[in-house]
């Protein structure tokens, strides 16, 4: 007897966790919508800072708005380099369940403030613990969509031997692959040797969230995303393919012995390690929120008019495997308390 009432109370606080996480899952869009409106006021005017800063606020309060205990994983930087959404900072009314946050409310900050395409807002959930902890150092990064086996990533084989396992996967040639990369000087070797083997390239300014999420959609034509980019920018990927399906591989890049002590501080004991998709972000409960800043693969950005903005936003959760998109029209005249309107 007594144990079937002890069974009934766990599947009692079962149901009620799946509800609240349901629940956060709408409402994490509120999260990225504010920072996104915030930052769209700012679109091409040539203030990176100015435009990171009110992303910052808006999407601090809208945090601060949910009823959630969470402390932020990936965030805006250390606590001495970064007043606000720090890591390790507290966040939510302090009261509903433990989260851990992976955040950036402007991801491309220079795309923004040269009014170029694929700015984001983006946040991340998940249950305690289940983020890696990156620092803010270079991560090397390969990444496919769905349906592709993991097994044919490899951070350290010619970048055309894995580009033909993708071909063969696909059914397809590989010349028939786009392969999407950061321009970068640092990135001159790899280009030329996937030119090498036939593929195409994209080439993006900025924004490696949304070109890894680019891999899981058929209708950009992007197969694979490979290059160095953010680490943090790495976990906020891995989120999103935890939630729509695909996988990554990740491993620390570290330029001198300060990147490397700032690893250490944050747990990680080994330095060369691969990290796998799960390795990142904890398949079993992610939350993954973004709204669109400037127009790109993925998202629309914000559309300003007179007295208000549209938005257009993913939210995805992995326990359910649910992908909504959200078009929003926000009346600026009607939500007074929105600062970032
Ligand atoms: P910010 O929004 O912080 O400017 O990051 C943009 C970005 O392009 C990321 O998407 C990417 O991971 C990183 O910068 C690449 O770093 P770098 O510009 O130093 O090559």
């Amino acid at each position: 007897m007594m144990k079937t009432a002890i069974q009934e109370e766990q599947n009692t606080m079962q149901l009620d966790k799946e509800m609240m996480d349901r629940n956060l899952a709408l409402e994490v869009v509120r999260v990225t919508e504010a920072a996104a409106l915030a930052a769209s006021k700012l679109v091409g005017r040539g203030d990176k800072v100015a435009a990171d800063q009110v992303a910052v606020d808006a999407m601090r309060d809208a945090l601060n708005a949910l009823h959630i205990q969470g402390r932020i994983v990936i965030g805006e930087g250390e606590r001495d380099e970064a007043p606000m959404l720090y890591i390790g900072e507290e966040v939510g009314d302090g009261l509903g369940p433990k989260i851990d946050i992976a955040l950036d409310p402007l991801e491309g900050t220079d795309i923004t403030a040269a009014g170029g395409p694929n700015a984001l807002a983006v946040v991340a959930m998940t249950d305690e613990g289940g983020f890696l902890n990156a620092p803010d150092v270079y991560m090397q990064k390969i990444a496919v969509g769905a349906g592709v086996d993991p097994r044919i990533l490899d951070l350290d084989a010619p970048i055309g031997d894995v580009l033909n396992k993708l071909a063969k996967e696909k059914g397809g040639r590989v010349d028939e692959l786009m392969v999407c990369i950061l321009d970068r000087p640092r990135h001159a070797d790899l280009i030329r040797d996937v030119r090498a083997s036939g593929a195409r390239i994209t080439l993006i300014g900025d924004g490696d969230v949304s070109a890894v999420i680019a891999t899981t959609e058929p209708d950009t034509g992007i197969d694979l995303y490979v290059g160095s980019g953010g680490a943090p920018e790495g976990v906020l990927a891995a989120a999103a393919l935890q939630c729509i399906g695909g996988s990554m591989l990740g491993r620390l890049i570290f330029r001198n012995d300060d990147e490397r002590a700032r690893a250490e501080k944050w747990g990680i004991s080994d330095l060369n390690k691969i990290y796998r998709t799960d390795d990142l972000a904890k398949g079993d409960n992610v939350m993954f929120a973004a709204t669109g800043v400037t127009d790109g693969t993925m998202l629309r950005g914000v559309r300003r008019f007179a007295g208000g903005a549209k938005t257009s936003s993913i939210v995805m959760r992995s326990k359910s495997g649910t992908v909504r998109r959200v078009e929003a029209t926000h009346d600026f005249k009607r939500k007074t308390w929105v600062k970032s309107a």
